[in-house]
């Protein structure tokens, strides 16, 4: 198995794969204060759910490190302001709040513990980065956990289609969807992926085929719009995709595309199922119609590589993510097995 670390601590500091050089080169973005874990998440330098929340658990780590004062009420406020501005640079992977609300109880417990005491910023330091190598790690397992459970929807010889990048680089370690293929090509099951190149950022050309490449996973890529034919005519047994956000009714925010899918797999009969760990449910949201879509900047349709290839002058409309409805959806695999429909009862289920 390929050792694709995108997270790391390395002396100090936390140190990303630069997910927007590869597969060009691997280079690493070394995060040197909180400021700069913003940057590579708005800049996606980082991205990927899962991802997202373990360097934003980061970011509050290393702000931890960095907002020395001396005076309690202070530094409590100031780390407060970087937890919001962490929280708030994207808007719809739910696994970046959950990941800074997570530092957020634990800022709470160590305030708790250790305020009023001298040594409260250095345990504020220490606490907050074993919280985040904790939410690192227990997201890695996950991945496996849930590797394990989607055996059940992949059988031997079955070709997958698979939409952008939900490996080792949009997580963890090991991947969601991704992840999944990875452990059936491990068994054994000689699978064969079909990996949508994933316009306008080309998750899947870029990193879902460098990861294929890495694992030596059959495969081939294909541009977005040839997943039809290819499901119309048979071809796909089972499409594999990630999540940035589900709801309680199993509503499912993921990479643009993706809801187009769903409804050719529910078209077509193909098994449609996402692969996703329970950090991504959103507990609190009811419904996909709540869920905030992020629009990025037109010049991720109108550059490639920096370079301009559609006219500057037109208006472009660029949601980064789609919803699918959970009636298009035939499981969601989860670290806690797969939920099944209606799933406002399954998740409902495993909440309890
Ligand atoms: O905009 P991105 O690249 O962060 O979007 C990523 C996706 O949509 C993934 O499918 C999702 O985060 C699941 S990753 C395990």
């Amino acid at each position: 198995m390929a050792n694709i670390e995108a997270i790391r601590w390395v002396d100090g500091n936390l140190v990303l794969i630069d997910q927007t050089k590869i597969p060009l080169s691997l280079e690493y973005y070394t995060c040197r204060d909180y400021g700069d874990v913003i940057h590579a998440i708005k800049e996606m330098i980082v991205r990927g759910a899962p991802a997202i929340g373990a360097a934003a658990a980061y970011g509050v780590a290393t702000a931890a490190r960095d907002l020395k004062c001396g005076n309690e009420g202070e530094y409590l406020e100031k780390l407060e302001k970087a937890c919001q501005e962490i929280y708030d640079s994207r808007p719809t992977a739910v696994n970046l709040m959950w990941a800074v609300d997570r530092q957020r109880k634990a800022i709470m417990s160590v305030a708790a513990r250790s305020g009023g005491s001298p040594t409260l910023e250095s345990d504020m330091e220490r606490e907050l980065l074993l919280e985040a190598n904790l939410i690192l790690k227990e997201d890695i397992e996950t991945n496996m956990t849930m590797a394990g459970h989607g055996q059940e929807v992949v059988g031997s010889g079955y070709t997958i289609l698979t939409h952008c990048n939900t490996g080792a680089l949009a997580t963890g370690g090991y991947g969601t969807a991704l992840g999944v293929v990875r452990k059936a090509h491990e068994s054994g099951k000689n699978v064969f992926v079909f990996a949508d190149e994933t316009r306008p950022r080309l998750q899947g050309g870029k990193l879902t085929a460098w990861e294929l490449l890495q694992e030596g996973i059959p495969s081939k890529l294909i541009v977005d719009s040839t997943a039809a034919t290819l499901i119309r005519d048979g071809r796909i047994d089972v499409v594999l995709v990630g999540a940035d956000r589900i709801t309680r009714n199993g509503d499912t925010a993921n990479k643009i595309g993706t809801f187009m899918l769903s409804s050719l797999a529910k078209t077509y009969n193909v098994p449609f199922y996402v692969v996703a760990p329970t950090t991504t449910i959103d507990f609190d949201m009811e419904c996909g119609s709540m869920i905030e879509i992020e629009e990025r900047d037109k010049s991720e349709m109108t550059h490639m590589n920096g370079i301009r290839v559609l006219p500057d002058e037109i208006e472009c409309f660029n949601p980064a993510f789609d919803v699918t409805p959970n009636e298009n959806i035939s499981g969601i695999i989860t670290e806690k097995g797969i939920l099944r429909p209606p799933f406002s009862e399954s998740i409902a289920a495993i909440r309890r």
